[in-house]
């Protein structure tokens, strides 16, 4: 079953909820401006799930997804742009490239989703991404990213396993310095005929705290930044995926946020 397999196919399956964060996006940046987005940039797009989402959603929406890693954006193209009607497909610009790097149209929302920013290990290179993403955004514009926190994640050798229809899907915690707060993070794919995909994929990030990111959004020319937290499921404990500002929030063991920067 993992030599059939494909690793991006059960990435997309397992952690993406495209629907979800376009819907999020567009509810935020329409409080916030008092009018629709129209274009939007999907920085480690991957295989764009989010730009292929945006696009159906309104046939006078464009997206353009930035990524690095060209066999990504070969899938992607395969499997997500190849699904949209003609006219959806050329709403979508795909850029192999560093996000900080990019120059060109101007969007209403940059997106940077599954904590992607955390490839950035020092304050000058997360920094100059900031930058890039204030310069890439129109005079009313906003940065989304979304960062997971909380003491859990700084434990060592901590699998965390979800069963899917036809697969396991587990996040690894491998590892974890407190000097550096850089850590290694593995998605491995099990299968129900004992077969795996260790490995998958591999992250090497800096876990970055919540107010580190808004002093360097400040810095980066940001005047403002919101923190939405989590709401709480009261039946299971866990969180119920919504997601409204606050200025406090408890010392969960393991949450997500989003930050939105706000460019006015
Ligand atoms: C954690 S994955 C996120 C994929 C997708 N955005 C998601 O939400 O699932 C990180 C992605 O960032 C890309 N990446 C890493 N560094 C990059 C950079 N400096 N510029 C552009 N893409 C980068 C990788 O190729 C990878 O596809």
């Amino acid at each position: 079953m993992a030599k059939q397999a494909d690793r991006f196919a059960l990435y997309q399956q397992a952690v993406q909820e495209p629907e979800h964060e376009v819907a999020f996006l567009d509810r935020i940046f329409r409080r916030q401006f008092a009018r629709p987005a129209t274009i939007l940039r999907e920085d480690f797009c991957g295989a764009f799930s989010v730009c292929c989402h945006w696009v159906r959603g309104r046939p006078n929406r464009q997206a353009i997804g930035v990524d690095l890693d060209p066999k990504a954006l070969a899938w992607g193209k395969q499997h997500n742009l190849a699904k949209l009607p003609i006219a959806a497909q050329e709403r979508i610009t795909l850029l192999k490239r560093d996000v900080r790097r990019v120059a060109g149209t101007k969007a209403d929302i940059v997106a940077a989703q599954n904590f992607s920013f955390f490839t950035f290990h020092t304050r000058r290179e997360l920094c100059s991404y900031f930058r890039a993403a204030y310069r890439n955004l129109g005079p009313q514009g906003m940065l989304a990213l979304d960062i997971m926190g909380g003491y859990e994640t700084f434990k060592e050798d901590l699998r965390e396993t979800r069963r899917l229809r036809n697969f396991r899907y587990q996040w690894e915690q491998a590892r974890f310095d407190p000097i550096s707060h850089r850590g290694t993070f593995n998605i491995h794919f099990l299968f129900p005929d004992g077969s795996e995909i260790p490995k998958a994929f591999t992250y090497h990030w800096r876990l970055w705290t919540i107010p580190e990111i808004r002093e360097l959004l400040a810095q980066a020319g940001f005047p403002r930044s919101d923190v939405y937290w989590e709401g709480t499921n009261q039946k299971t404990g866990k969180g119920n995926g919504v997601f409204r500002t606050r200025q406090k929030a408890p010392s969960d063991p393991a949450w997500i946020a989003y930050i939105i920067a706000i460019k006015k």
